[in-house]
């Protein structure tokens, strides 16, 4: 796991833009996995920049997002497919044809699920994938106690999920119970994990995430078994982390060749 602290979530979004552009320019025909929520609202916002403003080519590029509520349509305000259109798939030139999102609206799930694990499987799997981490240490909407080896499936919130998204529904709208979302399986077979955490609200399960044993009930520690994780903190998400020292000293003290961002 490589862990960058820096000192603001603007800051540490930066650093991601830079290495998502970077994984595009390499390689224009990029497999990106996507993640909503509050966390990748700038990146996508400076994504859009570079490709308005510095040419960033997204035509070549296929992306798949880690889930969607179920029971709920696209075009509602709170859904997934909304909150991607408005904020990164309107502002880039990502061929329609190309993304990728579970079908909340779906009559069967099981055969929605393995159908979304084949066409990740025929785009050649997932080069880079950003990640944000829940409150409670979930990747996706893999909730605490999800099976490690677990492929895109329906899962249940948990109650602090869903408290911490009733923010995305207004007008009395419930947050759903159930969603689909990709399996810490899937996300593990991503060849590059971007994780990015921001906010005091997230210092407990980065700790744990980073620092603490491997275990279900803290399903960002399973990033320790990924061989190219990188993690993109805030210095309020890093505030209970033991050895930032040491994070702030690799980062600083990278060798010439190996740096990539
Ligand atoms: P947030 O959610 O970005 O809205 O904090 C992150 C997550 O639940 O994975």
């Amino acid at each position: 796991m490589e862990v960058i602290i820096l000192p603001t979530a603007a800051e540490a979004s930066e650093i991601a833009a830079r290495l998502v552009a970077r994984q595009i320019r390499e390689k224009p025909a990029s497999v990106l996995g996507l993640a909503t929520g509050g966390t990748p609202c700038k990146l996508y916002e400076l994504l859009a920049r570079m490709h308005h403003s510095n040419g960033l080519d997204f035509s070549r590029v296929t992306s798949f997002n880690l889930d969607e509520y179920v029971g709920i349509d696209p075009t509602h305000p709170a859904s997934y497919h909304r909150f991607m259109d408005e904020n990164f798939f309107s502002k880039v030139n990502i061929p329609r044809e190309k993304i990728h999102i579970p079908d909340g609206l779906t009559k069967d799930v099981p055969a929605h699920c393995a159908a979304y694990e084949q066409a990740i499987r025929d785009a050649g799997g997932i080069d880079l994938q950003i990640l944000g981490l829940g409150s409670d240490g979930h990747l996706g909407f893999n909730e605490p106690g999800s099976s490690l080896v677990s492929r895109t499936r329906i899962k249940t919130l948990t109650a602090r999920t869903r408290s911490d998204n009733e923010r995305f529904f207004t007008g009395g709208m419930e947050v759903p119970h159930h969603t689909i979302t990709m399996g810490l399986g899937t996300i593990m077979e991503s060849r590059i994990c971007l994780l990015l955490a921001f906010g005091e609200g997230k210092a407990r399960a980065v700790a744990a995430s980073v620092e603490g044993p491997v275990t279900a009930s803290v399903p960002g520690s399973l990033l320790q078994f990924h061989p190219r994780a990188k993690l993109l903190l805030d210095a309020e998400a890093a505030s209970l982390l033991t050895r930032t020292e040491y994070y702030q000293w690799v980062y600083k003290n990278k060798p010439a060749w190996q740096i990539d961002l």
